[in-house]
């Protein structure tokens, strides 16, 4: 029988060395369990770097102390899945009840602030840039800021430049046609639309109060790849950024308790809402 040489996996002290690497520079904590994970998201890296495997590319981590390289690491382990109008239920009542208060309160200045933190690839900072020109707001003051911590994610929401596939999801035809280019396989959001969004790196656990006020805040399907503690410290850190009354929108399936003190939190429609103390 021919003999075969099986890969002996991530030996579990690289596992762990992996799971704090990616816990300290990004704050996500990867289960004991994901392997798989490891081994297809770094799989690139560990050949870019012409070695044979994750177990080489922790020893290559550990004697050259390379920044780059352990930032590369932490941005493959994160997940960057986004989609235009995601969770539409949200932007419906962004629409109908959020819109038409702000147009009230804010009639004097008429300058509006929203801040999509952890944006990844900007769809999320452009539907809403979308909906707002549908509402026909473009008359008014508006700011629409995306972060991430992912570089790469973040220059990718600044070319405004999608695939095929990406506004195949969510994006109704109407709106691909009206704010959309087509260029060979991609498509270039128009100028207008791309304007109204920027895009800043910026790591959630750090001090986030200099960045407000705004008047909504989206952080959605990121809270779920934080503990408890790190959860409730960005929390604190996102109502900081909110005027108060302001909103505050989680993932469609997020929920996060224990918040009383500086949030109401309350069903609109089909959604949750957390408005700001
Ligand atoms: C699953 S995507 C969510 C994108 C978008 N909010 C949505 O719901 O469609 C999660 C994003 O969170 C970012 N992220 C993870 N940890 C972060 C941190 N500590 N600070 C800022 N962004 C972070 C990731 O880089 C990733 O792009």
């Amino acid at each position: 029988m021919a003999s075969q040489t099986l890969s002996p996996g991530i030996f579990p002290e690289n596992y762990r060395f992996l799971q704090q690497q990616v816990y300290s520079q990004v704050g996500i904590v990867l289960a004991d369990d994901k392997h798989y994970l490891f081994e297809s998201r770094l799989g690139p890296i560990v050949k870019q770097l012409g070695l044979a495997s994750v177990n080489d590319l922790c020893a290559f981590l550990h004697k050259e102390q390379n920044a780059e390289i352990a930032k590369q690491v932490t941005e493959a382990m994160t997940t960057n899945e986004t989609y235009f109008f995601r969770d539409p239920a949200q932007y419906e009542i962004i629409r109908t009840t959020l819109l038409p208060k702000l147009m009230e309160e804010k009639r004097a200045t008429r300058s509006l602030r929203f801040w999509s933190a952890a944006s990844s690839t900007g769809q999320e900072a452009y539907s809403l840039a979308m909906l707002l020109l549908e509402e026909r707001m473009q008359s008014w003051n508006i700011e629409i800021l995306g972060t991430d911590f992912s570089s790469k994610v973040v220059e990718r929401a600044r070319s405004a430049i999608y695939e095929q596939i990406e506004v195949n999801r969510g994006l109704p035809t109407s709106l691909l046609v009206k704010y959309f280019n087509r260029s060979g396989m991609e498509w270039k959001l128009n100028e207008v639309v791309k304007r109204m969004a920027r895009f800043e790196h910026i790591d959630l656990r750090n001090s986030l109060s200099a960045l407000g006020p705004f008047d909504l805040v989206f952080c959605r399907n990121v809270m779920i790849y934080f503990d408890a503690e790190t959860k409730r410290n960005i929390m604190k850190g996102l109502h900081s950024t909110l005027f108060r009354g302001g909103w505050l929108l989680l993932g469609g399936a997020e929920t996060v308790f224990g918040l009383d003190e500086w949030f109401e939190r309350k069903a609109i429609g089909n959604s949750t809402v957390y408005i700001a103390r």
